[in-house]
């Protein structure tokens, strides 16, 4: 078998005229390239929806050939502290570049993981390289202290569309040669929820067991349950046939093998595609919370989850 280069980098963008969506995003960022200069910038948003994509794109487009004298990317999490990051950064700044452009970029990766220290250490480098531009990733910009904030121009980028991901599939389809069908497709979206690492990742998969994907290897690959079966075990529950409910259950956690905060979520997702009165919704959204936090504090997940379906026949025979 020939060894596929994983499609995430792949089918990473080259140019910012290939960023899919975040059309504000996209926009400012063309006319910096156009004119050359530009501030620093926060890229904030949750995995997966272009942030490192759209900075090497904008560094392909404004340095042309010459983006290795002119680009540093370094992750803020495996960087070991400050010092390494403010030695490494001065080392570059020093460092004559290539491309026309004289401005040079620093692209900092999880730049929430650093300590509020190192955030102000980061502050005063920032100040000292006029030459250099930061562009600062993180998936909260609260977690960015205030000085750097009001230094840069934040961009929040957006979990993308279920259009957005369907021509990013249809890119990859065809040039893959791909059979995928429309429910596959579907089941694609559902499962990338706006985060296009994820989706990419899980089509990859699938498509190294068969070119024909079907919804259900799209399923298997994630291992995430069909929108009807979780609504089949909330309806059993509500219904307060518990036996079946409990069935249910049961295969998703054995033959899915999901774990109780996957099929949480999931079941989050859906209570708003459940045939039942509102009262009962907020209800069942209360119950979904509570033993979430349960969950994620440790306590066992297959009790939890047998004591929230116990939870929501309860509600409904209250709500009668
Ligand atoms: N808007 C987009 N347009 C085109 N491709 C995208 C887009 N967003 C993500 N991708 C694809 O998904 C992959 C992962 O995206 P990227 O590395 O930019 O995520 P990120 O926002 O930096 O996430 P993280 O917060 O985890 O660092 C990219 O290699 C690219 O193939
Ligand atoms: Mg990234």
């Amino acid at each position: 078998m020939v060894l596929d280069l994983p499609w995430v980098e792949k089918y990473r963008p080259h140019s910012l005229n290939d960023i899919i969506g975040q059309k504000l995003v996209v926009e400012r960022l063309k006319s910096f390239v156009e004119r050359g200069n530009f501030p620093s910038m926060i890229f904030a948003g949750s995995p997966g929806v272009g942030k490192t994509a759209c900075a090497i794109a904008m560094a392909n487009d404004l340095y042309k050939g010459s983006l290795n004298s002119a680009f540093l990317e370094l992750n803020a999490s495996d960087a070991r502290g400050i010092d390494v990051i403010r030695e490494t950064v001065k080392e570059f700044a020093k460092t004559i570049s290539m491309a026309k452009v004289p401005v040079k970029i620093i692209f900092l990766d999880e730049a929430d993981a650093l300590t509020s220290d190192a955030q102000h250490a980061l502050r005063r480098t920032m100040e000292n390289f006029p030459s250099t531009r930061f562009i600062l990733s993180a998936n909260y910009a609260s977690k960015i202290i205030e000085p750097i904030q009001s230094r840069c121009v934040v961009f929040r980028f957006r979990p993308l569309s279920g259009e957005d991901m369907r021509s990013y599939v249809k890119r990859i389809e065809s040039s893959e040669k791909l059979d995928l069908s429309e429910k596959a497709l579907e089941a694609l979206i559902y499962v990338g929820d706006g985060d296009l690492r994820r989706l990419t990742n899980v089509l990859q998969s699938a498509a190294m067991q068969h070119r024909k994907i079907t919804d259900a290897s799209i399923y298997d690959t994630a291992a995430k349950a069909r929108p009807k079966e979780i609504i089949a075990m909330l309806n059993y529950a509500i219904t307060e046939d518990f036996m079946n409910a409990r069935n249910e259950l049961d295969g998703l956690m054995l033959r899915n093998g999901m774990s109780a905060e996957d099929i949480l979520t999931q079941c989050y997702k859906e209570v708003q595609n459940l045939n039942v009165d509102e009262r009962l919704k907020l209800e069942i959204i209360k119950d979904i919370g509570e033993y979430n936090f349960r969950i994620v504090e440790g306590a066992n997940e297959r009790i939890q989850l047998e004591a929230m379906l116990a939870g929501l026949a309860l509600a409904a025979k209250r709500n009668k």
